[in-house]
């Protein structure tokens, strides 16, 4: 029934960007369904495909009529109207991939646009200035940008009178913010968590994603000396061997890498560790890929995502020499997720009989359970409640699965 349907759209590996097509050829029949019944429906594809192909995709399939890069979702109304206008004439696509100087979070809602009560997100800084090899996110988000401290506090309170609890600071480098301070903060991500933490109300406070060269030290410190920062951080390195790690740009050795996880960890104990990796980067040789294995085993990790490594158009990594064979890739994959699976399991299963404090976020499956998240970013499943959404609660784990945490409620 709906009018207008948007995909929103990741360009960070082929097999994401590749699916827009074959769901854009989906729609393309939907909405010739629906012009025989004399209605009609729109489409718009928006989010980094749009930005990284633009017009091209209006080209690829002519059933789209607004392409909207990440930067100018504001002008998306602007662009339906014009579109619905036009296309009765038969007119081309609404195409807007700039990279406009207004902020667009001036002319968006406070960040209740991705709201998941009693958890949001709160955008802090978007780009990227560090141009790994492999990435595309420097071309489709831009530079580094920050937002201004007051925006953050004044939006953080908002959704604290909302009832949030839990705020996770967003950016492609969010450890890199470096926006204009309220007065009397101190310096970088570190400092705007400290004026974070002043909120009363939020309880909880996370930031995702972060590089391993902007761990700065009171960014470090905040991790021992404020209480609402979770003690779970996504820090991903990509690789092991450092002869990889040298070719993906990353700037950091894998013992570069293990020193600030010690340093973090001597600040915060309880901390667990996510990541990311890449298998099959060019030139990755059996003794490259039995590094990253050596050190996921030394750092340990309570989760992770892992990739074959894909090419993207625009990138250095795709051009240059020894590409690493589909099979390799697949084969590395698997003996890797095999590893991080069975860390992941030994996490969830090392906190049965903890108690620790759970944010019940919403119903669960069953009548009369709720699903509630650890201090690690766990989902754990109790029964409690039906009021108790947005309740802090204490639990007892009683079981562990490989993707969530069985709880009874403590009184
Ligand atoms: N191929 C595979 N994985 C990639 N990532 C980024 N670019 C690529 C690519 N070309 C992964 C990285 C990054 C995560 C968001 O996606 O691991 O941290
Ligand atoms: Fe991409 Fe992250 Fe590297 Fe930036 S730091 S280029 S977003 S992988």
């Amino acid at each position: 029934d709906a009018d207008l349907v948007v995909l929103n759209t990741c360009h960070i590996r082929e097999k994401a960007s590749e699916k827009v097509y074959s769901e854009l050829g989906r729609l393309k029949l939907m909405r010739d369904r629906r012009r025989e019944d004399g209605s009609d429906l729109m489409l718009a594809v928006a989010g980094c495909v749009a930005q990284a192909e633009g017009g091209e995709i209006a080209r690829r399939q002519p059933a789209v009529d607004v392409v909207v890069g990440p930067q100018a979702y504001h002008r998306l109304p602007d662009m339906v109207a014009r579109a619905a206008t036009r296309r009765r004439t038969g007119a081309a696509a609404e195409i807007d991939t700039e990279f406009p100087e207004e902020d667009k979070f001036d002319h968006l809602a406070p960040d209740l646009r991705r709201r998941r009560p009693p958890a949001a997100f709160l955008t802090v800084q978007e780009g990227c200035d560090k141009f790994c090899a492999f990435c595309v996110v420097p071309y489709t988000r831009g530079a580094e940008v920050s937002r201004p401290a007051q925006r953050i506090l004044s939006e953080a309170r908002a959704l604290v009178a909302r009832g949030v609890r839990e705020i996770t600071l967003l950016g492609q480098n969010v450890n890199a913010w470096n926006g204009a301070p309220v007065e009397g903060m101190g310096p970088g991500l570190g400092g705007l968590i400290r004026a974070l933490a002043a909120i009363e109300g939020l309880a909880r406070i996370r930031y995702t994603t972060s590089h391993p060269n902007d761990m700065g030290d009171s960014l470090i410190s905040a991790h021992g000396a404020v209480a609402q920062l979770m003690p779970y951080l996504h820090l991903p390195v990509q690789a092991g061997s450092d002869r990889i790690l040298k070719a993906m740009n990353r700037k950091h050795t894998a013992a570069d890498y293990v020193a600030v996880i010690d340093r973090i960890r001597a600040a915060r104990p309880d901390l667990a560790l996510s990541g990311d990796f890449i298998v099959g980067f060019p030139g990755e040789t059996g003794a490259d890929f039995e590094a990253t294995l050596a050190l996921v085993e030394q750092v340990g990790y309570a989760q992770a995502y892992s990739f074959k490594y894909s090419p993207r158009p625009g990138t250095p990594a795709a051009t240059m020499g020894a590409q690493v064979e589909e099979e390799v890739k697949t084969a590395r994959l698997q003996q890797l997720q095999a590893l991080l699976n069975a860390q992941q399991i030994a996490f969830n299963r090392s906190k049965i009989g903890c108690e620790m404090d759970l944010l019940i976020e919403k119903p669960g499956r069953r009548d009369g359970q709720m699903v509630g998240r650890s201090p690690w970013l766990q989902a754990v499943h109790l029964d409690a409640p039906a009021d108790s959404i947005g309740r802090m609660v204490r639990v007892a784990i009683t079981g562990a699965g490989p993707n969530s945490l069985m709880a009874r409620l403590l009184d």
